[in-house]
């Protein structure tokens, strides 16, 4: 007899989505069949990228190491509960860089909990990963500098296009620090 496959949501703004979200995806498909990357509403927040756009870098980017076929990439405007009663969600995961990031996602946790969703799994992110965050890619981005270490190639284009910059149009550090030390 097959049994029905386990789904996790993995819910974020993802603006954008980065080698960091990539990572967690990865552990969390170690013990899930499949995987929701949800492009939610933090109200917080005044993204740089559109939903849509979003979507794409976060879809392109999976599908650039093949995991197309287990994550499926949506957008939801609502409830992170709503969502994943209506959408059979066995459990949310979430990437936790840091003791900051423990602090900010227990409450919300429980909460989603409290209103009907399921539990949240808390995933530890590698410390290659553990000091980026999507503001801090639009941030070097603005400025020209190289982010390819840090999102898909595809999702690097698209943000120095949205910030009409380019890359290496920052100065480049190690050469200016060369000059002024000659
Ligand atoms: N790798 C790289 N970056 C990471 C990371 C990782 N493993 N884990 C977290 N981050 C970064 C994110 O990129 C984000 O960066 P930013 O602040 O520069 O944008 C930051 O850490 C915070 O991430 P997160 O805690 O996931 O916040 P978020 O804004 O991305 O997502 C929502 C928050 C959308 C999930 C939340 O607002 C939500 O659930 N909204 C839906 C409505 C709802 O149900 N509300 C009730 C919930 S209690």
């Amino acid at each position: 007899m097959k049994s029905t496959p386990t789904r996790a949501l993995f819910p974020g703004s993802f603006d954008p989505f980065t080698l960091g979200h990539l990572e967690i995806v990865r552990q969390a498909l170690a013990f899930v069949d499949q995987v929701v990357v949800a492009i939610a509403v933090n109200t917080a927040k005044k993204p740089l990228l559109s939903g849509e756009e979003r979507q794409v870098a976060a879809t392109q980017t999976l599908q650039a190491v093949g995991l197309g076929d287990r994550v499926e990439v949506v957008q939801i405007s609502g409830l992170l509960a709503d969502f994943c009663v209506a959408n059979h969600i066995d459990v949310i995961v979430k990437g936790l860089r840091n003791a900051a990031d423990f602090t900010y996602e227990a409450p919300m946790a429980t909460v989603n909990q409290d209103l009907g969703g399921p539990g949240t799994v808390f995933i530890p992110s590698s410390p290659q990963w553990a000091h980026i965050s999507s503001s801090l890619v639009k941030e070097l981005a603005r400025y020209g500098a190289n982010i390819t270490q840090m999102v898909e190639d595809k999702t690097a284009q698209m943000l120095y296009r949205a910030l009409g910059t380019s890359p290496g149009a920052a100065p480049d550090l190690a050469q200016t620090g060369q000059q002024e030390r000659k």
